[in-house]
């Protein structure tokens, strides 16, 4: 018998803050027995999960529908909802999430406006679960990269990982980068920052080392300080610059990760030329991996969340 984390049980899960340490790893815990086939999981009174996507995904949607499915729930998907649901009747964000909430027992919600989601999400009685929230966070995505650092350095010992030096690379203020800042700094990680100049960080990575670079030799010679890279994108929705140029300034060819016993990890969509395919399926590339564990990850998460 598993029994769910309190933190997040039939809760809104918005952000990586509301798991303790242990509740990380009683969800890693859960997510590796699946995955060695040590436990089975499973809803048999047909339950159900809702995906409502505002915004482009391939990773969070299917896996997410993967797992659920892979646990015995049913799954309702509404993507584009603005043109093909009730919306594009003017239907509000708290009405369509009120309707789902009625036919799902949790919803998962990508959506590109944080203050708009947090206006909408009270009174709503089903767990609204963070599937990427405007630049605000994307908690189950860092539960994937860090399950994969973790797996990979096999680091937990008494629920300690062993200090490993991690930059994030890129854009410095993603949801993707705010939540897996937050989380590996809480497991002792050594965090910096490493990002085309153009680019201006947010409050938190104060927090953290920060390396501005524009050059391709010192993106290189920086780089070899670390254990993992870690590709956050050069997303800068709201600026002008030329992608192809820092393409070229932040390459890193298989060989320089290879010479230097360097892992890249991107928690995707990688452009092309943003990081070198021939790292695909070596081991210094761990983007792959991480979408591999994406499904026993979440459904360890659903378990805990669902009623
Ligand atoms: N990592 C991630 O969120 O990917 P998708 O945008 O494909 O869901």
């Amino acid at each position: 018998m598993i029994s769910p984390i309190k933190s997040i049980f039939n809760k809104n899960l918005t952000s990586i803050s509301q798991l303790s340490n242990n509740d990380i790893f009683s969800i890693f815990e859960l997510a590796k027995k699946i995955k060695d086939r040590k436990v089975q999981v499973n809803f048999e009174n047909k339950k159900s999960i809702g995906l409502l996507f505002f915004q482009p995904s391939t990773r969070t949607r299917m896996s997410f529908e993967i797992a659920a499915k892979n646990i015995g729930l049913n799954t309702l998907l509404e993507t584009n909802p603005e043109i093909n649901s009730a919306m594009a009747k003017q239907e509000t964000l708290h009405d369509i999430l009120k309707t789902m909430s009625y036919y799902n027992d949790a919803i998962i919600l990508r959506h590109p406006n944080e203050n708009e989601v947090f206006d909408n999400i009270k009174n709503i009685n089903v767990p609204i679960i963070n599937a990427g929230w405007g630049n605000y966070e994307h908690p189950t995505q860092s539960l994937i990269d860090l399950y994969t650092f973790n797996n990979l350095f096999e680091q937990k010992k008494n629920n300690k990982i062993v200090k490993k030096d991690i930059a994030i690379v890129g854009d410095p203020n993603t949801r993707t980068s705010k939540s897996i800042s937050e989380l590996c700094s809480r497991f002792d990680f050594n965090i910096s920052f490493i990002y085309p100049s153009i680019f201006k960080p947010e409050k938190f990575v104060n927090n953290f080392k920060k390396y501005k670079c524009d050059d391709s030799n010192e993106f290189k010679k920086i780089s070899k300080k670390f254990d993992i890279l870690y590709y956050s994108n050069f997303t800068g929705t709201e600026i002008d610059f030329d992608r192809n140029k820092i393409y070229d300034t932040y390459f890193l060819d298989y060989s320089f990760l290879n010479d230097n016993k360097i892992y890249v990890y991107s928690p995707l969509p990688r452009r092309p030329n943003e990081i070198d395919v021939k790292s695909d399926n070596t081991p210094h590339n761990l983007s792959f991996i991480g979408v591999k564990n994406s499904v026993f990850l979440r459904m360890a998460l659903l378990k805990n969340i669902i009623v």
